[in-house]
């Protein structure tokens, strides 16, 4: 039926770069926030998953703020640790921009080899943060094979909700 018929539909393609390191080729603020990242996994309540995330910001001033996952019984009421620590630096520091997002996660094995990514909900609050203080986030994804790297959400969450798009 259609077979004479041209179609006018466009397509493009969306790309994100992802740059990875390894440890000794970060630079030392990015070594210490990955290392906070690393040790906020302590402070993990996963009795249900066993997974234990730590998350760490850093703020425009250099501040560190840490999170991690705390989970509850009635499982929805739980929250990541990305948000936990996004919520908690935006809470107590709500004047400074969050420069750069850390996170690391472990199950009983260990530290995961390939780096756990945000939920798609982290992504949108992420997106929140960024659009706040009107600038990108670098966010550091922690594995024991290489540290992945982006310069903000974009990467992560492209074609985003946003602030403008209300009109
Ligand atoms: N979790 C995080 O805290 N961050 C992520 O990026 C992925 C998942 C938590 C939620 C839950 O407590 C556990 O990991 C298993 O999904």
């Amino acid at each position: 039926m259609l077979k004479n018929v041209k179609l006018k539909m466009k397509e493009y393609t969306i790309q994100s770069i992802v740059r990875v390191y390894k440890w000794d080729e970060l630079a030392r603020e990015d070594q210490a926030l990955l290392q906070a990242a690393k040790d906020a996994t302590s402070g993990s309540y996963a009795p249900y998953s066993g997974f234990r995330v730590g998350a760490a910001v850093r703020l425009g001033d250099g501040t560190v703020v840490i999170g991690s996952n705390q989970e509850n019984m009635a499982f929805p009421s739980g929250l990541c640790a990305e948000r936990t620590a996004l919520f908690a630096a935006n809470a107590q520091y709500p004047d400074q921009p969050v420069h750069t997002l850390a996170i690391a996660a472990r199950n009983k094995a260990g530290f995961l080899s390939r780096p756990v990514t945000p939920c798609g909900a982290c992504r949108q609050v992420i997106s929140g943060v960024e659009q706040r203080y009107g600038q990108p986030i670098r966010i550091l994804l922690y594995g024991t094979d290489g540290i992945h790297v982006v310069d903000g959400i974009e990467a992560l969450l492209p074609l985003q909700f946003c602030d403008s798009c209300l009109g």
